[in-house]
């Protein structure tokens, strides 16, 4: 894909009765087709945010797309009095108008609308505080050539596939990863590729397979060990 090109989208209804986004350009969809929501749920809110055991962290995410995963997550944080730095890069920002479209709020919780529609209007590269333990910083750009400015204690790693991306999966981007983030960090992704495997753990991961949403048969989880 090419910046300078328009994200062609189509909007999608997934098994679990929420939405996902087709993407012409990779002819990949954003989420599982069996659910997004239950995908986002349970490979990084339950496989991930949840076992952090922390008061206080910093996510990374790999792709913002639709939000859903920074969406789940804010909800977590007041739901446990979390405090929640998510930092979310994406290249290809959809637009807002298309972001009204998804139910997400609707399946979650309606009242939530307003909070779910805020985080795709506020500017990309700035601070913004959404809620009271919940700060999003959105950056726009390309993830292969950014350099980090923080370090993670979680990262949902969550770029298109391999197959359509291999340079979003490599040893290196995931070596730079490994060195932002704090011992015992977390990296969580659908993906249960055998190379990607191999290049988590050349960049220094120890990496699990763990059982996957219904559909997924399992995805790969990686941990810096602690010092
Ligand atoms: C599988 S989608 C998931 C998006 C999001 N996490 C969600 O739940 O909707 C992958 C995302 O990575 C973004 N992306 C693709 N190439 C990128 C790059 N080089 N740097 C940053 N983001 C990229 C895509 O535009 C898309 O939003």
């Amino acid at each position: 894909m090419d910046a300078s090109e328009e994200i062609k989208i189509e909007l999608r209804l997934t098994e679990d009765g929420s939405h996902t986004l087709h993407a012409a350009m990779v002819d990949e969809c954003y989420h599982s087709t069996h659910g997004a929501i239950q995908e986002s749920m349970h490979i990084f809110i339950d496989a991930g945010l949840r076992l952090m055991h922390k008061k206080e962290l910093t996510i990374f995410e790999v792709g913002f797309g639709t939000g859903l995963n920074a969406f789940l997550a804010a909800q977590f944080a007041e739901q446990n009095q979390c405090d929640i730095r998510y930092i979310s890069i994406e290249k290809y920002p959809v637009p807002v108008a298309d972001a009204q479209k998804l139910n997400y709020a609707d399946c979650i919780d309606p009242a939530q609308r307003t909070f779910f529609e805020t985080m795709h209007q506020c500017r990309w590269n700035e601070s913004y505080r959404l809620s009271p333990h919940f700060e999003l910083k959105k950056i726009k750009g390309d993830f292969t050539s950014y350099l980090h400015t923080d370090t993670y204690d979680l990262v949902f790693f969550d770029a298109f596939s391999p197959e359509k991306q291999p340079e979003m999966w490599t040893a290196e981007v995931f070596g730079e990863l490994y060195r932002h983030c704090h011992s015992g960090a977390i990296l969580t992704t659908y993906c249960a590729k055998g190379a990607v495997k191999r290049n988590l753990l050349s960049a220094g991961f120890r990496v699990e397979k763990v059982p996957g949403p219904p559909g997924k048969r399992e995805f790969l989880r990686g941990v810096k060990n602690e010092n």
